[in-house]
């Protein structure tokens, strides 16, 4: 892994980045979206069951009450939640701490949700063919160097059972990703930031993230024994991707 953010993309600057994130304003660094100085908790949670739905509809999939599924890039548990209402069992990654212990305050009530620290870079905690579903929302356009979010795509090939499948986005855009096509705040947002009424870091490396070629895309797939079974929104900063273990 040396593309070019791969000094942003180590365990330690991706995590210290999401765990201040997550101390700042958790429900807002995980959903955009929301009112950043009054996020409203009814629509956080309402957007993580339409989010599942919205993501998983394009492809005629579901999740049934038999499916272990692996959700990277967890987060508070925003879709967690609603993961968990459909599956047998839920394990949801993340590399911050401060995110991991958010999500299991969260989720505490229900049983058959597990939330674990990763690395970050890969799925090394968990065993082959330990998953039926591997999902993944929001996370990998945010991750600096597209080669981990490459490796990632792998990792969740060799965690899913042979006819398992993954649904996960990615972005195909370089151009979302260039610093200059970030707005620069303003004097009044930057005192607005600095008295806490608007988002900050948000031209940070994590933050602003980086796309994936579909050329290297098509190449993790392979390595990952996974069939491309579909994709939409190629090309663009919200592309997700269907593909089934072989
Ligand atoms: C925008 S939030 C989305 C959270 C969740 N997917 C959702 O939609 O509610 C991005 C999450 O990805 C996590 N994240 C960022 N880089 C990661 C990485 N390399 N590995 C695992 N998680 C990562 C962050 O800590 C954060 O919780």
């Amino acid at each position: 892994m040396g593309e070019p953010g791969s000094e942003h993309a180590s365990t330690e600057a991706m995590r210290s980045f999401w765990d201040r994130k997550a101390r700042e304003n958790p429900m807002w660094f995980v959903h955009s979206t929301l009112d950043y100085a009054h996020p409203d908790p009814e629509e956080f949670w309402r957007s993580g069951e339409e989010t599942l739905d919205s993501t998983l509809e394009p492809f005629d999939v579901d999740i049934t009450g038999r499916d272990r599924v692996l959700e990277v890039g967890c987060g508070v548990g925003r879709i967690t939640r609603a993961l968990a209402q459909r599956a047998e069992t839920v394990v949801g990654l993340d590399v911050s701490d401060e995110m991991v212990s958010r999500a299991a305050a969260n989720l505490a009530g229900l049983d058959n949700v597990e939330v674990a620290l990763g690395n970050g870079r890969d799925l090394s905690s968990f065993p082959d063919a330990s998953f039926d579903v591997a999902y993944s929302f929001i996370v990998f356009h945010h991750i600096p160097d597209p080669a981990v979010t490459c490796n990632y795509v792998v990792e969740m090939g060799r965690v899913l059972r042979p006819g398992g499948w993954t649904v996960f986005h990615v972005s195909e855009d370089p151009t979302a990703h260039l610093p200059e096509n970030r707005p620069d705040p303003g004097l009044g947002d930057r005192l607005r930031a600095a008295i806490g009424r608007r988002p900050r870091g948000t031209k940070e490396a994590q933050w602003v993230g980086a796309a994936v070629d579909r050329a290297d895309l098509l190449d993790a797939l392979r390595r990952g024994n996974l069939d491309l079974e579909a994709s939409v929104g190629d090309g663009t900063l919200y592309c997700l991707v269907y593909a089934r273990r072989r």
